[in-house]
């Protein structure tokens, strides 16, 4: 395994805390580019008030000297949850007092036992044996996104050296869509102009401001009304180089590994490649991407050029140098302000979900935390074929392979 990452830390406790081993070392790495990416995960239109209290930072604890990663030491990082201030009592990692009254109203407040359906409440309860869900929600909260944020813009850091880049944008917000197909708008202008405007966007769209406006509109009325809304979100990779992945075994298949990648964020519910599910409804005349070659590449880049993508970029398990195109589903967040049917589990009674303060769309930052997992994930796939170790080292790989691909 040449690059593996693990999170720690509760949505109100202290702090998060992670570790990312595999970094090469001798790679330029600031905090600057982590919280700029933090930055875009906090932002959104439809996000709840704690956006407006956290502005979360990255500080590095380990792995990172004068500005770069040193020596193969794993990089550590953490994140103060400002909000913590106001849960000393009910998130202290040591044993509180419950005779105080200060504290016994904090934990009393605190307590959950009315689990939300759609969150990991129930089954979190049961099989950890908690009584408190607290012990349960504080843990699934998609708090801990913001960690993968922190690893993706560590792995987009790295991928930017060789010309790699990975971004999203959104297709549609419950039932408003773009006015256009997603790809005519991607092509409509070049790339960095695409991605300027789809960054000044907070619904992260490329579209027209009327479409903004109504998807703005769509989304005060779900909020007027005590609902939540999902949506879905196109996350992709340019400039990958023929033969990440492999087709050899399950495991190492890169269509695999991006699905189980994107899958593990907080609220996705679909993973889509390329056309994906649609992939079922044409002949195989149609859904192929036809290759042919093109002349103006040859001597200056892979030769083989394809007269679609439906199929994402990947074919066999292994990146094709085609873009790497993902359409994710992503759910309405289940904290509804309007409550929904559950049950009590101390009393065993029907009853409200609890409610605690909830954002009510969250697609535009899912886009940000599913372009973290890709990063990460092309990123493996990177090291695991260029070598891992230096950065001086991977370059040479790197060019080495790319000359090699110039003559196929
Ligand atoms: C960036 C982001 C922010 C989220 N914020 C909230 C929130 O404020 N309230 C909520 O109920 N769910 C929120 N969610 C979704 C829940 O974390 C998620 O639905 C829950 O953990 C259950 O996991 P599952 O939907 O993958 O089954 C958010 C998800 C993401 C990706």
């Amino acid at each position: 395994m040449t690059l593996r990452f693990l999170t720690a830390g509760e949505s109100h406790g202290p702090e998060l805390n992670i570790i990312l081993e595999g970094i090469p070392s001798n790679m330029s790495l600031l905090k600057e580019d982590i919280d700029l990416d933090l930055k875009r995960r906090q932002g959104g239109y439809g996000r709840g008030a704690r956006m407006k209290i956290e502005k979360d930072q990255a500080f590095f604890t380990g792995g990172v000297r004068h500005g770069r990663s040193f020596g193969g030491a794993p990089v550590s990082i953490k994140i103060i949850n400002k909000d913590h201030e106001k849960w000393l009592y009910a998130m202290n990692p040591a044993p509180v007092d419950e005779s105080i009254a200060e504290v016994s109203e904090q934990l009393a407040a605190r307590f959950i036992s009315k689990v939300r359906p759609g969150h990991a409440d129930l089954a979190g309860a049961v099989k950890y044996h908690a009584t408190d869900v607290r012990d349960i929600l504080e843990r699934s909260s998609a708090r801990e996104t913001t960690s993968r944020v922190v690893v993706g813009a560590i792995c987009r850091k790295f991928l930017a050296n060789f010309g790699i880049d990975i971004f999203s944008h959104v297709l549609n917000i419950g039932e408003i869509g773009l006015s256009e197909s997603a790809e005519a708008l991607r092509e409509s202008l070049d790339y960095q102009s695409f991605k300027d405007k789809v960054e000044a966007s907070e619904l992260r769209i490329c579209d027209t401001s009327e479409t903004e406006t109504r998807m703005k509109e769509y989304i005060n009325r779900i909020r007027k009304s005590g609902d939540t809304v999902g949506g879905t979100v196109e996350v992709f990779a340019v400039g990958v180089p023929v033969g990440l992945g492999s087709h050899v075994q399950w495991d190492r298949r890169l269509d695999g590994l991006i699905a189980q990648a994107l899958m593990s964020v907080h609220t996705v519910k679909s993973v889509e490649i390329g056309m994906g599910k649609a992939v079922g409804e044409h002949p195989g005349s149609v859904v192929q991407d036809q290759i042919f070659l093109a002349k103006e590449k040859i001597d200056k880049e892979f030769r083989y050029s394809r007269k679609s993508n439906n199929l994402g970029g990947i074919e066999g398990g292994m990146s094709n140098g085609e873009p790497i195109v993902c359409k994710v589903g992503v759910k309405p967040i289940p904290t509804l302000v309007s409550t929904l049917d559950s049950i009590d589990l101390e009393t065993q009674n029907d009853s409200k979900s609890h409610f605690e303060r909830s954002d009510v769309c969250v697609v535009p930052a899912a886009g940000v935390v599913l372009e973290a997992m890709l990063a990460f994930t092309i990123a493996r796939a990177f090291l695991e074929k260029f070598g891992a170790d230096s950065m001086e080292e991977i370059q040479r790989n790197y060019r080495s392979y790319q000359e090699y691909c110039l003559t196929r």
